[in-house]
């Protein structure tokens, strides 16, 4: 059989690359040509349409939020799994049990690219593990993209994604499935209450009014901004969190010559300055 499926032009590549870059702060390099044709194709045949330019019309009007949502959704890339990275985990365990001996109050962290949601669960099973399931502590959890948000308000993944769990922590925080959900766990009601997920844009992360944090897993996302969105949204971070509060990054993720009021700690930990004055950038 042909293959009728358009072509995505330089011209269009362009259109779509500015797109992604506009909405999400998302600097795709030139060589990802390929890879956006691949996510928008499907949703190009569905609608029927002919051409990638026939497709950014239909997203350029100013109603077409919805399908704009759609498009960042098709854009983003949201790889993840449980115990990503476990340093940062150890790391936690010990910083919760250290944040509760020295002051009372609620020990609250923000996953600020939780994708569909393995990384706050995460950070959940550390918490109740070491403050107790209905222990003093919260966790939020935001992403830009709603498909993913989705996926992660139900909880429900296959047993691959969550092979580097700790043996003794299945027992605890996972349901195994049975039957035609035979292959997946589900993480355990109690616990996925105590995540509270919401959409978010880091681009305006200045805009999260949910109090101050004491630690930020901003992980595997900074990868996709260029220097100055990287300054912007970091600087607007640093004002969501408490004095003295840690920032996570990802291990191939740098700082490296940002003007940021952090100081490093370990190649992928910063902690903020303890006078640091809330502001940001407006
Ligand atoms: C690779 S995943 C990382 C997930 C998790 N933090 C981890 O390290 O496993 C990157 C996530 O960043 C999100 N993202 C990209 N740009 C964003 C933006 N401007 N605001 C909020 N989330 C964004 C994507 O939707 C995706 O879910």
């Amino acid at each position: 059989m042909l293959n009728h499926d358009p072509v995505l032009s330089d011209e269009e590549f362009a259109i779509f690359r500015q797109f992604i870059f506009r909405e999400a702060g998302i600097d795709l390099p030139a060589g990802k040509r390929s890879l956006v044709q691949s996510r928008l194709s499907k949703r190009i045949r569905h609608l029927g349409l002919d051409s990638y330019s026939a497709y950014w019309q239909m997203l350029r009007k100013p109603t077409a939020h919805a399908e704009r949502q759609r498009a960042i959704n098709l854009l983003s890339t949201n790889e993840t799994y449980f115990f990503r990275e476990p340093q940062h985990f150890h790391w936690l365990e010990q910083e919760v049990q250290h944040l509760r001996d020295i002051r009372p109050g609620t020990v609250r962290v923000w996953s600020a690219a939780c994708s569909t949601g393995e990384e706050p669960y995460t950070i959940a099973m550390v918490l109740a593990e070491t403050l107790g399931m209905n222990g003093n502590w919260r966790i939020y959890a935001t992403d830009i993209n709603t498909k993913v948000l989705a996926i992660a308000k139900r909880a429900v993944y296959s047993v691959d994604r969550a092979r580097r769990t700790p043996p003794h922590f299945w027992q605890k925080y996972f349901l195994r499935g049975r039957d035609e959900y035979e292959g997946m766990v589900r993480v355990m009601p109690e616990l996925a209450r105590r995540v509270d997920f919401s959409n978010l844009n880091l681009l305006h992360c200045n805009k999260f009014h949910q109090g101050e944090f004491d630690i930020v897993f901003l992980r595997n996302v900074l990868i996709y901004f260029n220097e100055a969105t990287k300054l912007e949204v970091l600087s607007n971070l640093c004002t969501r969190m408490k004095g003295g509060g840690h920032l996570l990054i990802g291990h191939s993720e740098s700082l490296h010559k940002l003007a940021l009021p952090l100081t490093q700690e370990e190649p992928s930990r910063y902690r903020l300055d303890a006078s640091h004055i809330r502001g940001g950038v407006k």
